[in-house]
């Protein structure tokens, strides 16, 4: 058995999750993009101008005069840092919004503008966004000019400040000559260095009023669509999956069951209208049933098991498909078989597989027929003229009418001593039952036979009803030998169809395919 904790997710499990569910990726991939592009039209359009303003190494000029008034950064990453902190002063906004006017205020510059660096350099872009390419374009000139405007001013009045200090020491000095002399040439040096000033910053590159909305655009959006689409349907596909409570693993029924699977059935169009000749199926759907066939003799060398009950929780799980199919199989293959219709409720033997004789199991528990006579015996002959095999029969014994008590009858003597007779007559009985959800007439049973079979369908039945069945077979030790996961999807079947239990790829050698038709009701 594979051994796999429980909710783990591997590759080939969320792979496998991704292909059951690729309508949700596929629904994410086209509504996506289409939702950025209906989103996008709906959006008003704005348009961005932008400036560029050049910050000067400020040192340049004072290292010409020896002067060290002003600051300066060494690092670039934290200048340039510093340069956009410059650039977003309040003050700045204000003069820009008094002198655009337009209803702007401050703030509301402040919103328009995106100042940010230029990488490590000394560039710092300046970009106005509006509904109106002129006004973009106004509001980026503007501020541009305003924010150089305020540097200069802001930088000559440091120099004036520093002019005041010197003429203050000059008075200071009084006395000594040459002290003074050198104050006086400090404060020539400082006239000429204000009249140098430009704030350090200019506008190296003007705003062109833009002729392309910056905002919204369609076509990017559109085409990140797919991206963005494909990455939500999968993790949307993913959750789905996790949240779904139906079995979608042979694994997962291994774990629950804590028995190995004995055979993985394919889900099938074959299997939807069967038909008593199984001949017609598929090579892949006939493996299955002689694996199952087989596994079962795997389990006879420990203890002779000569009748086996097919139960599954809910109803449409595959349990009549199982048990014709396991019955077909060991018959093919020279056993004498008994299938026995258990399901008083909801019969489908008669009519799936055309059996004519009257009567059938209700028959014979109330002694209204013999066991030999309710029993249709099919022929499987050989299917083409020239497969010379022996001809092999399958014996049925179909529900027969439907009673007013089924549970009744199934829990009867009677019905225990036609399993007596039945497993003394034949090498194998098989026994369809109703599904244990909706009632318990198979619980019975479950003690009278050698071993109990367990189907699954994967994708309809749930963890929880699976569950339900599983602890109800341990509470009155039923002799559960395995289960049929049933509707494999082809790509699980291919990874699972026959790793599983004690199977044989290629079946027991030595025994007649399937291919035999048979000759129903006599
Ligand atoms: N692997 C499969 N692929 C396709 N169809 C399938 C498969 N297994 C079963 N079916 C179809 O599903 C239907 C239900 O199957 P079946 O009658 O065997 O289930 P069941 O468990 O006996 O149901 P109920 O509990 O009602 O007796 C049938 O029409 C059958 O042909
Ligand atoms: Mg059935």
């Amino acid at each position: 058995m594979r051994e796999r904790e429980a909710g783990e997710i591997t590759v080939q499990s969320a792979w496998r999750a991704l292909r059951r569910r690729i309508r949700v990726v596929l629904i994410c991939l086209v509504l996506c993009p289409a939702a950025a592009i209906a989103f996008s039209l709906l959006q008003m359009k704005e348009y961005s101008a932008t400036a560029s303003l050049l910050f000067r190494d400020p040192q340049f000029d004072q290292q010409v005069f020896g002067s060290s008034y002003v600051e300066s950064y060494k690092d670039p990453t934290r200048e340039a840092a510093t340069n956009v902190e410059l650039v977003s002063l309040d003050e700045v906004a204000d003069k820009t919004a008094k002198r655009v006017r337009r209803g702007f205020t401050g703030k509301s510059v402040l919103d328009a503008v995106e100042i940010k660096p230029e990488g490590q350099s000394d560039v710092v872009s300046l970009t106005a966004t509006s509904r109106s390419p002129q006004l973009a374009a106004k509001l980026a000139r503007a501020f541009a000019g305003e924010f150089v405007r305020f540097r200069r001013d802001a930088d000559r009045a440091k120099i004036r400040e520093a002019q005041a200090l010197v003429r203050r020491d000059i008075r200071r000095s009084r006395g000594t000559p040459g002290s003074r002399r050198s104050l006086s040439e400090r404060l020539d040096q400082l006239g000429v260095l204000a009249s140098l000033q430009t704030g350090n910053a200019e506008v190296v590159q003007q705003p062109e009023v833009p002729r392309e909305a910056s905002s919204p655009k369609p076509v990017r959006n559109g085409g990140l669509g797919p991206i963005l689409g494909g990455l939500f349907g999968v993790a949307i596909a993913l959750l789905l999956d996790r949240l779904d409570r139906r079995l979608r693993d042979p694994s997962e029924i291994e774990e629950l069951l804590e028995r190995p699977i004995l055979a993985a059935l394919p889900e099938s169009r074959a299997l939807q209208n069967p038909g008593p000749g199984l001949a017609a199926l598929p090579e892949h759907e006939q493996e299955a049933f002689r694996m199952l066939r087989a596994n079962l003799r795997y389990f006879s060398l420990s203890r002779e098991i000569r009748s086996v009950l097919v139960t599954s929780a809910t109803s449409g799980d595959g349990k009549s498909t199982v048990a014709w199919g396991l019955g077909f199989a060991a018959a093919s293959a020279g056993s004498r078989v008994l299938v026995i219709e258990a399901d008083l409720r909801h019969p489908v033997l008669r009519a799936r597989y055309g059996l004519r004789r009257a009567g059938g199991l209700t028959s014979v528990l109330t002694g209204e027929l013999s066991l030999a006579t309710a029993i249709s015996h099919v022929a499987l002959r050989p299917s083409t003229s020239t497969d010379r095999g022996p001809d092999y029969t399958m014996d049925v014994l179909p529900a027969g009418p439907l009673p007013p008590n089924p549970t009744d009858l199934i829990e009867s003597q009677p019905m225990a001593e036609i399993v007596g007779q039945a497993e003394s007559e034949y090498d194998l009985v098989v026994i369809d039952t109703p599904p244990t959800s909706v009632v318990s007439d198979a619980i019975p049973l479950v003690v009278m036979v050698g071993g109990v079979i367990v189907v699954a369908r994967i994708g309809k039945t749930t963890r929880q009803t699976f569950l339900k069945l599983q602890s109800q077979l341990a509470n009155i030790g039923a002799p559960v030998l395995g289960a049929v996961a049933n509707s494999l999807d082809r790509g699980t079947e291919d990874e699972y169809g026959y790793g599983y239990g004690y199977g044989h790829r290629n079946g027991r050698a030595g025994e007649p395919a399937l291919s035999r038709q048979p000759v129903v009701g006599r």
